[in-house]
Parts: structure tokens; C-alpha cells; sequence
């Protein structure tokens, strides 16, 4: 196996509070100078005013972009590079969810690189790093913070584009579960079951190693065990510390180890039919797991144990298939839709399943799975998910 090449921020300020870290992380990365990313929500609802006092305070000229919306498009990163292009800013800081993260990282490649979005998808490479970026997460899902990945919309075709590279690793990030202590339950669950995938997919990946294995594992234990606590009680501030953990230690591993089937295939689904990130995702898990499981049985069986459904003697078969139980009663349990539940309409899917397939295959993520499907395959686990 080759060497494992390993990316991640160069400072990073995790746990409570950590928020009034921010002016003292600018000082020391020499910035003085930020565009704060966000999105409307954040920019009412107190959180960016906390963050413009601490700077205000620290006598840090700073402005606002509020513009970002979920699941990013390439009309709002072209604008939000005009914003940053008008001014004088030496860094940008994003605050929100993956999307305001995302919407960043994509403004700091335009920035140093110029062209369109769509020039830079995998697996294209991105020759010049932007401006530094602090990346603060208001959601524990997406492990964006942490991540060398930007998923961005394009809004000529609708495609959902993964584009990938050092330059979309931020320079720092500020990992402060406080900020997700009055997250709504659907947006805890969803997220919540983006970063236990981002785990089991990064330690079944083709590209995971031990490096990334040990954070996957780590993560699995902590999203797994806290998940339905932080959703039944939204201000339960262990669980949201393990979740916060969860989700960016699981950022760590498939930054660095990939994600696979799952997420190739949900980026389709949120792209034609706006489902949330993290929902799509859960809506493919369980049965892309049972698709996945012969091809790496002990590697399954692993995550069973880390999430704790399994035990540590119980061979290999058992434990996968306590590992499936539990995503579905997970789904059951935190009230996932199938697709046809949620309201997606039948003739409009089936028409699209060849596109669907195809965008998820030329993404790259299929080819990471234990068991890399063919096309004719993937359009079937799409009709099996239906329901
Ligand atoms: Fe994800």
C-alpha cells in the first residue's frame, strides 16, 4: 500500500466556547483583514453578531457576505467572489452550516484561480491556493471545517460537482458544539447520519488507512451513541459534544480516506430533487451497506463494534448483520422518508435513474467502495431504495 498523504488545517480551537478563540487564531495566522461568510439564518439569529463583537472588540475590521444558500450554487459563489474581489480582505471566515463553508471554499479557489467553478471538478487539480480560511461550523454534519472536499452546484446543469485539493482545506477551524445547541431535529438527524456515513465510508473505503482508520472508528462510537439523545433532547450538551467530535474526526477520515458508494449516489438525488445532504444519505445507507457487506465483511463488522451493536467476539456475519438492523432502525427511529415517502415523484425518477447513475459513477466516490458497482447495479440500488 502506498504511503498515506494526509491533509488537515493547520490550527484548530475545539470545545465549548472556543468561538472567542477567533480574534486570538487570526492574530497568530497574521490576518487582519476578514470576509465573514454566512448564511441569513446565522446572520439573525445572534451567532454572526457574536462573532462580529469578538472581532469588534479585538478592533478587527471585518464585513459580511449573507448570501449563501443550501447546497451551494456556482450564481452564488461568482457573487460572493465579486464581494471579495471589492475589497481589501487578507482571509475569509465562514460560519454556518457545510454550505456557508462550502460557498468559502469555493470563493477562495475562483479568487487565486479564476475560470469557472466546473474547471476545477475531480479530477481536475487546482494549481494556486487562496486566501487563509477559518471555517467555523454551526452544524455537526459535514465535517466541512475539516475537509479537503467543496461540493458545489452548478446552476447551468444542476450537476452537483465535487471538486477537491489542498486548496479546500481551511487554514484553521473553530469546532464549538455550543454553536449546535439549538439545532432542530431534523437538521441534528440529518447531519448527524451524514457524519456516522462519512465514517463507516471512510473505513470501508479502498483508500482508507490506519491513520484515517482510527478516527472513523472514533467517530462511529461517538455519532452512534449520541445520535438519537441529541435529537430527543436538543440541549444536551454531552451528546452535542460527542456529536460536534463525531462530526469533525469523521471530516479527518474521509478527508483523507474518501467517501464511496453512498455519498456518490446521494449527491444525485439532492442535485435533481433537492433532498437535504445528510438525508439523501440516510435514505442509501442501510441498503448500499447490505450491497457493500460481502465485499468487506470484517471491515463491516468493525464498524458494528465501534458503534456498539456488536460485540467484540461475535464473528464477522453476525456482526454485519446486527450493523444493517441497526441503520434501519436508526432511519425508523429518526423518521427518514424512503424517496417515494418524501414526496419524490416516480415517473420523474425512473426517467432520470440513467443520468442519476451516471453522474454518480464519473464522481469518482463509486470507485472507493469494498464492492465498486456497475452501472446497471447502481440504477438497481436506486430502484430498491424507491419504495
Ligand atoms: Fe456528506
Amino acid at each position: 500500500m502506498a504511503a498515506a498523504l494526509i491533509t488537515a488545517p493547520r490550527l484548530m480551537s475545539i470545545g465549548g466556547g472556543a468561538l472567542g478563540e477567533l480574534p486570538a487564531l487570526l492574530a497568530r495566522l497574521g490576518l487582519k483583514r476578514p470576509l465573514i461568510v454566512t448564511d441569513p439564518y446565522i446572520a439573525r439569529c445572534g451567532i454572526l453578531d457574536r462573532a462580529t463583537g469578538l472581532l469588534d472588540k479585538a478592533q478587527i475590521a471585518w464585513s459580511v457576505f449573507s448570501d449563501t444558500v443550501p447546497d451551494p450554487t456556482t450564481e452564488i459563489i461568482e457573487k460572493g467572489v465579486r464581494e471579495l474581489e471589492a475589497g481589501d480582505f487578507d482571509s475569509i471566515v465562514a460560519i454556518g452550516g457545510g454550505s456557508s463553508i462550502d460557498t468559502a471554499k469555493g470563493m477562495s479557489v475562483l479568487h487565486a484561480n479564476g475560470g469557472r467553478m466546473r474547471d476545477y471538478k475531480v479530477p481536475n487539480d487546482i494549481p494556486t491556493l487562496g486566501p487563509p480560511l477559518i471555517a467555523i461550523p454551526t452544524t455537526a454534519g459535514t465535517g466541512s471545517e475539516v475537509t479537503r472536499f467543496t461540493v458545489v452546484t452548478d446552476t447551468e446543469t444542476d450537476e452537483k460537482m465535487l471538486i477537491a485539493g489542498l486548496a479546500c482545506c481551511p487554514t484553521a477551524a473553530i469546532v464549538d458544539y455550543e454553536l449546535t445547541l439549538t439545532m432542530p431535529l431534523r437538521l441534528t438527524a440529518d447531519t448527524g447520519i451524514d457524519s456516522l456515513t462519512h465514517a463507516i465510508e471512510a473505513y470501508v473505503s479502498r483508500r482508507a488507512s490506519p491513520y484515517t482508520d482510527g478516527l472513523a472508528k472514533n467517530a462511529m462510537g461517538l455519532i452512534a451513541k449520541n445520535i438519537r439523545t441529541a435529537c430527543a433532547t436538543p440541549d444536551n450538551r454531552p451528546a452535542r459534544e460527542a456529536m460536534m467530535l463525531g462530526a469533525t474526526t469523521a471530516g479527518m477520515a474521509f478527508s483523507n480516506a474518501s467517501v464511496a458508494l453512498v455519498h456518490g449516489m446521494s449527491r444525485p438525488i439532492g442535485a435533481f430533487f433537492h433532498v437535504p445532504h445528510g438525508l439523501s444519505n440516510a435514505m442509501l445507507l442501510p441498503e448500499i451497506t447490505a450491497f457493500s457487506a460481502p465485499a468487506a465483511l470484517d471491515r463491516y463488522a468493525d464498524c458494528a463494534r465501534a458503534m456498539g451493536v456488536a460485540d467484540e467476539g461475535e464473528g464477522s456475519q453476525g456482526a454485519v448483520a446486527r450493523l444493517l438492523d441497526e441503520l434501519r432502525k436508526l432511519n425508523d427511529d429518526l423518521k427518514v422518508p424512503s424517496p417515494a415517502a418524501y414526496g419524490i415523484d416516480r415517473a420523474r425518477y425512473d426517467e432520470l435513474l440513467p443520468t442519476m447513475a451516471s453522474q454518480a459513477l464519473a464522481s469518482g466516490s463509486p470507485a472507493n467502495n469494498p464492492r465498486i458497482p456497475t452501472i446497471g447495479e447502481i440504477i438497481n440500488l436506486y430502484k430498491r431504495v424507491y419504495k
